[in-house]
């Protein structure tokens, strides 16, 4: 399948100090022609590594609002985005995304309030809730509304672009939107996510790039820590803890 976003690169020559933030953090120092997979690509590392500065960059130049949303919305209340999207090349394949989403884990609460302004201005077509289930996102817990987003709005073709999509659910509905996404690939979508969720991580069909201190690499999914992590703690959970309160 061709992918909607091919890949993307740091213009390099256009930077000019590097000790600055974002060009400070090493995954995007080092950015040269990172490779998205055509299904579901994973940007993976510690806090502070820098993927919600790359994702929200590459969200941007593919034309969605740094808040997140969708291309309709056009709004901003939170701190100013990076300007790293005015510095890297997007490179996309011959097919175009008919619809997509960007979705900020932190800022999911204001997209739904988006939402309720939009339709209560006087607005042209149906109004913009409807395709949430007909219920105000305000009505739902944040997981129910979350996963309203993709079940009723993340239609086909699309292309979509989330940060930490785990944050407001349990295990369970991760597993849910496991399936979603995977209904999704198959309806050709290009998913582009950052997590820590090991069960999020788990998809099979899909490229994962740890981004440290040291850079960027392709990692597969038993290499990184979510997995191994967890996988120990959970089998030696006595000897994790002991060992976690003594030290
Ligand atoms: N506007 C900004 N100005 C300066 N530094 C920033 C700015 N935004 C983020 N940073 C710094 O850049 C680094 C990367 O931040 P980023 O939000 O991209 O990390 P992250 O990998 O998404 O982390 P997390 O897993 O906690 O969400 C952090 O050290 C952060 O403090
Ligand atoms: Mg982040």
């Amino acid at each position: 399948m061709d992918a909607f976003l091919r890949y993307v690169e740091l213009r390099s020559e256009d930077v000019s100090d590097f000790t600055k933030y974002p060009f400070s953090l090493a995954p995007i120092r080092q950015l040269e022609q990172l490779f998205f997979h055509p299904k579901v690509t994973f940007f993976v590392g510690e806090n502070g590594s820098g993927k919600s500065t790359l994702i929200e960059a590459i969200a941007v130049a593919a034309g969605f609002n740094a808040e997140g949303g969708s291309r309709n919305f056009n709004f901003a209340t939170r701190r100013s985005e990076s300007e790293l999207h005015k510095y890297v090349r997007l490179v996309r394949g011959t097919r175009r995304p008919k619809t997509g989403y960007f979705l900020r884990a932190e800022s999911f609460f204001n997209v739904a309030t988006e939402i309720e302004n939009l339709d209560s201005e006087a607005a042209f077509g149906p109004p913009v809730i409807d395709s949430y289930g007909g219920r105000s996102l305000h009505e739902k817990s944040h997981g129910e509304s979350f996963i309203a987003l993709v079940t009723e709005r993340f239609g086909s073709s699309g292309l979509y672009i989330l940060d930490e999509p785990e944050a407001a659910l349990s295990p369970q509905r991760q597993l849910a939107l496991l399936k979603l996404i995977h209904e999704r690939v198959s309806e050709k979508c290009q998913f582009v996510i950052a997590t820590h969720s090991p069960l999020i991580l788990a998809y099979p069909d899909a490229g994962i790039y740890h981004l440290s201190e040291t850079g960027l690499e392709a990692v597969k999914y038993e290499e990184t820590e979510h997995y191994a992590l967890t996988r120990d703690f959970l089998e030696h959970r006595q000897r994790y803890l002991r060992r976690l309160f003594e030290e």
